[in-house]
């Protein structure tokens, strides 16, 4: 019978020969969460938030950190109170029920298949200009999708491809190198400010909200201010939930992932809010708004060419760890969604390596396509949709368990709880205002589709995995 307000036991319901095997300790997942924050929101995304909001880019730097710090936070006690692999997908179904699982669990498919693709896209940005830079510049047919007047974007499809075969060796082998890229990554950066930061000039800063603070639409029809800023530089901040689909390979969960979820998040904004100052301190924004490599032209504008290139080159090896951590996470809750009946259960089976080598490969192809032929932009955005659905959710799950298990064994307690979790929910309900009408649109027809994909299928196959 199907159960729409079915709930599952805290405790996890996995067999025990689908469950993974505990592999990582807390600098691993430390690595695996700034792996996957740092990419392209910080290497790209800073331009067109500089092109929504002038220099109060700042200012939507600091709002969509906050309210990441506040879901962060949130998805710290929820992950160490339940660490199984399913992120806030497993957290709604064991405190909200199986209609809103099944809700947050397409958004999630949203959101950590469109980061890979969107980021993919970046990454074949920053590839081609290096090609290019080094006198091997790719054909435009192969280098970028239709919409830009290419066939495929080809680099972007191999390098998820690279990336899924990667993960298809194991986990232990992947967060390894993981932990390399990561370091270089946060190098590049490092070289920028220290480049770009003594190039200050207050005068960059007037005037300072071009655009006001709410969200409105502009002359040429884009949606610009603070806020719609603040909607798409979100993009920049999130990640640290891949850490939590980690959960379930984690060697002791309870400490490490509250270490490994609320460390990485602190570490980068930190690290933002540095790298922004510098940029927008160093050239007026109108200089890099549109720029597909804003970091990099900053730097060329400075007379830095070499660093500039530098930059470049390292954010084609380093820029990989976020493909690497989403495409992890996404066939981790793909994983749970099949055991749970939601997807075919031959798909959730591990391969000899313990790893669920068939769902990383139909996820690595499904994103590969999407890739292959979409514009950059409008995924971002709706990436960031399915996000803000999910952190919401995680909110809402904080609140709730706290009142309904007030004494259930927590690994991490959040503090000041009712102040972070309604900021939580609120703060992501704000963004999600922000965001362009069109993206806004489509997520509710990606909703629509799942509902209606759940009252047709999914209700029945959860009740018949029930037994
Ligand atoms: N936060 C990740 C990035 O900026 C998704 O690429």
């Amino acid at each position: 019978m199907a159960n729409y307000l079915h709930r599952t036991p805290i405790a996890g319901s996995a067999a025990p020969e689908e469950r993974l095997t505990p592999t990582l300790g807390w600098p691993h997942l430390l690595a695996l969460g700034v792996g996957a924050i740092v990419g392209t929101g910080i290497l790209t995304l800073i331009g067109v938030g500089a092109d929504r909001a002038g220099p109060a880019v700042l200012l939507s730097f600091g709002i969509a950190g906050l309210i990441c710090a506040c879901a962060a936070l949130a998805y710290a006690e929820l992950a160490s109170t339940m660490p199984q692999a399913g992120s806030a997908y497993t957290y709604s179904y064991a405190v909200l029920g199986e209609v809103f699982a099944w809700v947050v669990g397409w958004s999630l498919i949203l959101e950590y298949s469109l980061v890979v693709s969107t980021v993919a896209v970046g990454w074949s940005g920053y590839f081609a200009g290096f090609m290019t830079g080094i006198g091997l510049p790719l054909p435009a047919a192969i280098a970028q999708g239709p919409e830009l007047g290419g066939i495929v974007n080809l680099p972007a499809v191999l390098i998820i491809a690279v990336v899924a075969g990667l993960l298809l060796v194991g986990t232990r082998e992947s967060a390894r190198l993981n932990t390399v890229l990561v370091i270089i990554k946060i190098a590049t950066l490092m070289l920028f400010v220290g480049v770009a930061l003594p190039a200050f000039d207050p005068a960059n800063l007037e005037p300072f909200m071009p655009f006001g603070f709410g969200k409105s639409v502009s002359a040429d029809g884009v949606e610009r201010g603070v806020m719609a800023a603040a909607a798409i530089i979100f993009f920049a901040f999130y990640g640290f939930d891949a850490i939590s689909t980690a959960a379930e390979e984690t060697i002791n969960p309870e400490r490490n992932l509250a270490i490994g979820i609320v460390g990485s998040m602190v570490a980068c904004t930190v690290i933002y809010v540095v790298v922004a100052l510098a940029a927008v301190g160093a050239l007026p924004f109108t200089a890099f708004a549109r720029s597909p490599e804003p970091l990099a032209l900053i730097l060329r504008e400075l007379d830095r060419e070499a660093v500039a290139g530098i930059v470049a080159a390292a954010a084609v090896v380093a820029l990989p760890t976020v493909l690497l951590a989403f495409l992890y996470g996404q066939s981790r809750i793909f994983l749970v969604m099949a055991r749970d009946g939601f997807l075919p259960r031959g798909l959730a089976r591990l391969s000899r390596r313990g790893v669920p080598a068939r769902i990383t490969i139909v996820t690595a192809a499904l994103v590969a396509v999407i890739a292959g032929i979409l514009p950059i932009d409008e995924i971002a955005a709706l990436a960031n949709a399915g996000t803000l659905l999910a952190f919401a959710a995680v909110g809402l799950c904080l609140l709730i368990l706290r009142r309904r298990m007030p004494d259930l064994p927590r690994g991490f307690r959040t503090p000041a709880v009712w102040i972070v979790g309604p900021g939580a929910i609120a703060g992501c309900l704000y963004l999600f205002a922000n965001l362009p009408a069109k993206t806004q649109g489509y997520f509710l027809v990606w909703n629509l589709i799942g509902l209606a994909l759940y009252l047709l299928y999914g209700a029945r196959r959860a009740a018949a995995a029930r037994g």
